[in-house]
């Protein structure tokens, strides 16, 4: 499995060790706060059951279709975003490399300060540190995200815990930490959702959750829809081009990247219903931001027995889970530099990551000292969110559509080297998706909701 020569991978690269070690790390990059942090307060804020009809609906097709071409784009070139773009398309496409690299720094410096936070709240659960009568969890979470000297020095840590398992290269680090993690998150992710859905109250919220209701659809509905699809499935920025170059041959791409977009999905519609209902059944607003999580679970650990310890256990692994995704932020930019200009994966790794918490600094005292300073009425840490998952990764997206469906082209079925007649026809359906319909759909939206 591990050749890392022939005319086929120009460079000497490390490969994942096993078929499935891939699908995890993928999966691992898919899988984190986008899925539990992120996806429930997202719907919160647009519709509920209608944002999650959109959602799937924009995962299943623009979504899935990208993450096949990111796998293929790094497959057959057997680089770093930069690089692959520039050995495939020329000279004049590695500015979409450049882009991917640079949405993935910003999302890197502020993913780390909410990773602090599952930190600070799986130690605070462990102390008794929250409480969780009426109102308490919803003082406790604003009085902790206004103290720099809290939030600060957590973003620190993890971000070392992101360094050190990038220093540890695919398969010893990456590859490794996945395998074990990602099942156990899974399972305390369901029996969170049975208990909120049991809570007294929970109808109200389960019927917000499931029953969309379709006169709330707005293309604000559906840019957030289409910001959370890209976030999520770690696309529009290369990070999956990356991961895709440490491949050979064996793997069937479309079928890795089904059971990342399933698990995935898996992921954040178990975290709505680990988290909406409970928000009803609470009394809460589900318009309430980014703290939703942070404010509602503590009340749905306090219902349960052995509370405390799900709960700990639970932001431990929901750190765990952030953490398989914040190294495929990293990963990407470190690859950039071993590969493009040479330099040890050692001193990389950690100048870029030190650069990015450069500004994981301002973003967390945006919520705290610095929350006086918006811009367009939102705090550094809201812009950088918005402005990355919401513009820079649907342009992503956009430009890797167009890089694939027409300047790839036939030659990119070739490299998902299908051998089954009807998994061709399926090829010509996905390169057509990626030529006009994904363009398309994605340029009206961002146009439309820029005009609007
Ligand atoms: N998909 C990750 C999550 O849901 C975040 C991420 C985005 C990771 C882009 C890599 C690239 O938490």
């Amino acid at each position: 499995m591990d050749k890392n020569d022939g005319p086929a991978a120009p460079l000497r690269r490390e490969h994942w060790a096993s078929r499935i070690g891939f699908i995890m790390a993928a999966a691992g990059s898919a899988v984190g706060l986008g899925n539990v942090w992120r996806f429930p307060y997202v719907a919160g804020e647009n519709g509920g059951g209608v944002f999650l009809v959109v959602y799937l609906a924009l995962v299943f097709t623009l979504g899935l279709s990208i993450m096949v071409a990111e796998f293929t784009i790094g497959r057959a070139a057997q680089r770093n975003p930069v690089g692959a773009c520039r050995t495939l398309g020329g000279r004049r496409w590695a500015p979409l490399g450049y882009l991917g690299l640079v949405a993935g720094f910003l999302i890197l410096s502020f993913y780390v300060v909410v990773a602090g936070w599952t930190l600070t709240y799986a130690f605070k659960l462990a102390t008794g540190g929250l409480g969780a009568s009426a109102g308490e969890p919803a003082e406790t979470f604003a009085a902790f995200v206004a103290d720099p000297l809290q939030t600060i020095p957590a973003a620190a840590v993890f971000m070392v815990l992101t360094v050190a398992i990038v220093l540890g290269g695919v398969k010893g680090g990456i590859e490794r930490a996945n395998l074990v993690l990602m099942p156990l998150l899974f399972v305390i992710l369901v029996g969170l959702a049975v208990r909120a859905v049991t809570l007294p109250g929970a109808g109200a919220g389960l019927s917000f959750y499931l029953a969309p209701d379709f006169s709330a659809l707005s293309i604000d509905t559906l840019t957030r829809a289409l910001g959370q699809a890209f976030f999520s499935l770690s696309i529009g920025l290369g990070a999956m081009i990356t991961y895709g170059s440490y491949l050979d041959r064996g793997q069937n791409i479309p079928r890795a990247a089904g059971w990342v977009a399933g698990l995935d999905t898996l992921a954040a519609i178990l975290a709505g219903f680990a988290i909406l209902p409970a928000v009803f059944a609470a009394g809460l607003n589900p318009e309430a931001g980014p703290g939703l999580a942070f404010v509602v679970l503590p009340t749905v650990f306090a219902s349960m027995p052995l509370g405390e310890f799900f709960g700990t256990l639970f932001f431990i692994l929901l750190a765990i889970a952030a953490l398989t995704s914040s190294i495929s932020l990293l990963e990407p930019l470190v690859a950039y530099f071993i590969d493009e200009h040479g330099l040890h994966r050692g001193k990389v790794t950690v100048l870029v990551a030190f650069a990015a918490f450069a500004l994981s600094v301002p973003s967390a005292l945006s919520l705290g000292p610095w929350s006086g300073f918006t811009v367009f009425g939102k705090s550094l840490l809201d812009l950088l969110d918005a402005v990355t998952a919401g513009i820079l990764l649907p342009a992503g997206g956009l430009l890797i559509a167009i890089f694939v469906g027409w300047v790839i082209g036939p030659k990119a079925i070739f490299e998902l080297g299908l051998a089954k007649p009807e998994a061709s026809a399926a090829a010509k359906v996905w390169l057509w998706i990626l030529r006009l319909p994904a363009p398309v759909a994605i340029a009206w939206i961002l146009i439309t909701w820029a005009a609007a």
